[in-house]
């Protein structure tokens, strides 16, 4: 899906912004232990594989761009018997030459050398250090500082996500293919949901037929932990324990997204265990859907996140007023208390800038939407949650084709 014309395409628009006499360090993940010496499923380091489309740990991507004159380099860990009969092999020069268009593809065993002749030529480094992580468990930060200590001549380092964010933010076709897959994937992950959920399961179970459709059809992983939250549990936001049974006048709220070469869809949707909608669960799912699609076409170029942001608490502020939850249509905090959406693309909430950041639509940008609302006192939540590609003049809703309406809904479940 992704050719190494994308791959170099993507690294020249990242050196472009570069002043002269930089370098930018990315390095892959590190495999993650579960426990002993049984390790986590691999998930390369987004920012990594934008730049490469490798999923291997043990590599380096460095751009230096000095007098004006720009290299690139790669350096991967050799192969060795242990790790061919264990783990199989890994890519060769070559073949990391063949699928990246980096030209210079070199052994580990010669990092050090380049990266200290690279860091003493430099003044300003470009570094891809993980803000989610605490500092002192962080090597890049530790590696960092060291370099900050040993190199003078550099004086400025900044986060590389400064630099991916511009590019990442702008899906290019191929990302928006990758995504619909993913999107197309979880599609058939909810109606697996809806035809097999049925008071007296688990939650876990509604998981089980969700994930079967993943990797039934190639996603080797959920984007993110699955929800299926049944009754009082949807009105926690991320309830991912799955353990309770579903009784029969619960809503069943679903918020999945399966993990397509990396890219991760998220969809949520909100359907009554017994098949069919009634009394006030159904006025509050009909009345959030008519917000959902009101804020889908208010989603444009030139309006930003804040804006969508704003009109949706309007909206739901009426919405609560008019179901008396609430007095003053103010108080929607109390029963709406996230936001209406985020980017979306290689991470579930993709880069959107600098922290909290609320940007301003474009063209190739994919957000999600995702009203909801959640009253304890009832024993009520509800969201629904669809994936929007804005394009020229507004946007187009990728996962339009998951059912959302209350017939459509009950009619699957054969209610
Ligand atoms: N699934 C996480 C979210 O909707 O943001
Ligand atoms: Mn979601
Ligand atoms: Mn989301």
């Amino acid at each position: 899906m992704f050719t190494a014309q994308e791959f170099i395409k993507r690294r020249r628009s990242i050196v472009k912004q570069m002043p002269d006499n930089s370098a930018i360090i990315l390095e892959a993940n590190e495999p993650t232990f579960k426990n002993s010496d049984t390790e986590h499923i691999f998930r390369q380091d987004s920012n990594f594989y934008y730049l490469t489309g490798i999923e291997e740990s043990d590599i380096t991507l460095i751009l230096t761009k000095v007098d004006k004159t720009v290299h690139e380099f790669l350096f991967t860990e050799k192969n060795n018997e242990h790790n061919v009969v264990w783990i199989g092999s890994r890519l060769e020069i070559d073949e990391l030459k063949d699928r990246t268009g980096v030209e210079r593809v070199l052994y580990n065993d010669q990092l050090s050398m380049y990266e200290k002749s690279i860091l003493s030529s430099i003044e300003n480094l470009y570094y891809d250090y993980e803000s989610f992580a605490e500092p002192q468990y962080n090597r890049k930060l530790i590696k960092l500082n060291e370099i900050k200590a040993h190199y003078p001549n550099i004086r400025s380092v900044k986060n590389a996500q400064q630099l991916l964010f511009k590019s990442r933010i702008i899906k290019s076709s191929s990302e928006v293919k990758a995504l619909q897959k993913a999107i197309d994937i979880t599609a058939e992950a909810v109606l697996r949901a809806y035809k097999f959920t049925k008071p007296g399961m688990f939650e876990y179970e509604v998981r089980a037929e969700i994930e079967y459709a993943y990797l039934k059809n190639g996603s080797r992983m959920p984007g993110f932990p699955s929800i299926v939250a049944a009754g009082e549990n949807a009105t926690v936001l991320h309830y991912v324990t799955m353990d309770t049974l579903i009784k029969k006048n619960d809503l069943v709220l679903i918020d999945i997204g399966a993990d397509y070469m990396n890219y991760s869809a998220d969809i949520s949707r909100t359907y009554p265990a017994s098949g069919t909608f009634k009394g006030k669960q159904k006025d509050l799912y009909a009345a959030l859907l008519d917000v959902q699609k009101k804020i889908i076409h208010y989603a444009k170029p030139g309006r930003s996140m804040k804006d969508v942001n704003k009109k949706t608490t309007v909206l739901i502020g009426k919405m609560l007023k008019s179901f008396k939850y609430i007095k003053d249509e103010s108080q929607f905090f109390k029963y709406y208390p996230h936001s209406v959406g985020h980017m979306l693309g290689l991470d579930t909430h993709d880069v959107q800038g600098k922290k909290r950041q609320q940007p301003i639509l474009k063209k190739g940008m994919i957000i999600t939407i995702e009203p909801g609302v959640y009253i304890k006192e009832d024993n009520i939540g509800i969201r629904i949650e669809d994936d929007i590609l804005i394009n020229d003049k507004g946007n187009v809703n990728l996962s339009a084709g998951i059912p959302k309406e209350i017939k459509e809904i009950e009619k699957i479940m054969g209610a």
